[in-house]
């Protein structure tokens, strides 16, 4: 069964490298049509852009030092790094407040979503410190990743 998921992940990857491969070439196209974009501009005062995207690049790393420290064991980190940088504690820390008030409501529902997501990945994290049962763990990343996926298919602020 695991090798048989492991060649499903490695065919689906191939075929992924080969659309993006795709992808590329077609950009330099210039006679091609432009990549369709369905997602809602939001506007943000510039300063307020910069401050957002340097944060997504902190989630970004975030995500890396919490899949570098599952992979070597340390749940304990890896929670602490969830909840600290993505989860309802880093509120303060990516100036919520002064950013929901820019923000459609779907998008502060993602927002919303995304940390309530890293602050359950934190607890079950912890949990998987005693029980040693990483399933739960790795659902919770993808639920956070989730969160991600669903808010940038959603929207742009450039
Ligand atoms: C509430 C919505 C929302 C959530 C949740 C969200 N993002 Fe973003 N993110 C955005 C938007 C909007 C942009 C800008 C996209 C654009 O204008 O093309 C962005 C841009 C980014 C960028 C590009 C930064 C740059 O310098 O251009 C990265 C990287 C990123 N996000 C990572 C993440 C990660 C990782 C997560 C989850 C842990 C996440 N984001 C969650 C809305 C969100």
């Amino acid at each position: 069964m695991r090798v048989l998921v492991a060649v499903v992940a490695a065919v689906m990857a191939a075929g992924s490298a080969t659309f993006a491969v795709a992808q590329h070439q077609h950009s330099h196209d210039a006679s091609a049509p432009p990549v369709r974009d369905d997602r809602q501009f939001v506007k943000f005062p510039p300063a307020l852009v910069e401050h957002t995207l340097a944060n997504m690049r902190d989630h970004l790393q975030a995500l890396q030092e919490i899949q570098l420290h599952l992979g070597m064991g340390h749940t304990d980190v890896a929670a602490r790094i969830a909840e600290t940088r993505l989860g309802m504690s880093s509120l303060g820390l990516h100036s919520a407040a002064e950013v929901s008030k820019y923000m459609p409501q779907g998008m502060q529902d993602a927002g919303t979503g995304m940390h309530r997501a890293a602050s359950r990945f934190a607890i079950v994290a912890q949990e998987a410190g005693v029980t040693g049962d990483l399933k739960p763990v790795f659902s919770g990343l993808a639920e956070i990743s989730a969160q991600c996926v669903g808010c940038h298919a959603g929207y742009r602020l450039k």
